[in-house]
């Protein structure tokens, strides 16, 4: 059979369309999985919901994010406003990853939040906006003095438990991503939810404003309990939507795919 006629010569493509694409300047969490998985690590100055159910890992995980960041040389805070972080260095020394000299060089840090909201007088049980306003500027002049480039907050859903009001978490949500971002500081909220499907935080507004979300969730097999991480949005990069296993193991957290073999039994 003849060739076809070959047809009129394509118009080449305007020259701006040829561009390679940008590429974000990326912050490598430093858990060789989660980077695969994002092919490269977090947009830096991204601000991500870590959500999951409890026991899921969301702390470990974001405390290693925290450790590798120290060693890399950028400085790293927690707030932490559920668990103490007298208890958290504890927990995290258990971790062959975790590097006690981090701390007492000042790479990593650790800030309380129900103490600073004593020292800063926050004391209605739902906070006005000023006592927002004064959280926002806190957490600035912080990340500002400190030089901070990797900030977690443990928990988001605590701190949204004393603002209440949708609107009022929609705005403190957007002002602090803002702020983070101006920056350079990549951030690591931790969303508690519920073993249910569907949602990725307490109230739904969180998880619309927040530029990536990565879910954590157990999972029933054969009478064991796995746990499961899914990237399910990052907004500035393309990334894998698949499920992987994670292991919680002294050099920290290691992912593997999630083979559906067996019937799960539930989330
Ligand atoms: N040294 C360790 N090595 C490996 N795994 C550990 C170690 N210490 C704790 N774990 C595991 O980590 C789990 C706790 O994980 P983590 O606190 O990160 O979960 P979480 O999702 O933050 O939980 P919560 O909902 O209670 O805040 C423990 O239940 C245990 O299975
Ligand atoms: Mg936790």
């Amino acid at each position: 059979m003849d060739a076809p006629a070959a047809g009129p010569a394509e118009p080449a493509a305007p020259r701006a369309l040829m561009a390679p694409a940008t590429v974000l300047a990326r912050c490598a969490t430093g858990i060789g999985g989660l980077d695969d998985v994002l092919g490269g690590g977090l947009p830096r100055g991204n601000m991500i919901l870590v959500a999951g159910s409890v026991g899921t890992g969301k702390t470990t995980l974001c405390l290693e994010f925290l450790v590798r960041g120290a060693e890399r040389g950028e400085r790293s805070l927690f707030l932490s406003v559920t668990e103490a972080s007298q208890k958290l260095i504890q927990n995290l020394s258990t971790f062959e990853f975790f590097r006690p000299d981090l701390v007492s060089d000042g790479s990593l840090v650790f800030v309380d939040l129900p103490a600073l909201y004593d020292k800063l007088g926050l004391e209605h049980e739902e906070m006005t906006s000023d006592e927002i306003d004064i959280l926002i500027r806190t957490i600035r002049d912080l990340v500002q003095t400190l030089g901070v480039k990797r900030l977690v907050l443990d928990s988001l859903t605590s701190v949204c438990y004393r603002i209440r009001r949708d609107e009022a978490i929609r705005d403190f949500m957007l002002r602090l991503g803002q702020t983070l971002n101006q920056l350079g500081c990549t951030s690591l909220l931790v969303s508690e939810i519920g073993p249910t499907e569907g949602r990725y935080s307490m109230h739904g507004v969180e998880e619309a404003i927040v530029d990536g979300v990565v879910l954590l969730w157990n999972t029933r097999r054969q009478g064991d309990i796995l746990r499961v991480l899914q990237v399910v949005k990052m907004r500035g990069t393309s990334h894998s939507r698949a499920q992987y296993v994670i292991e919680l193991t002294p050099i920290g957290l290691l992912m593997a795919p999630h083979l559906k073999g067996g019937r799960p039994e539930g989330a």
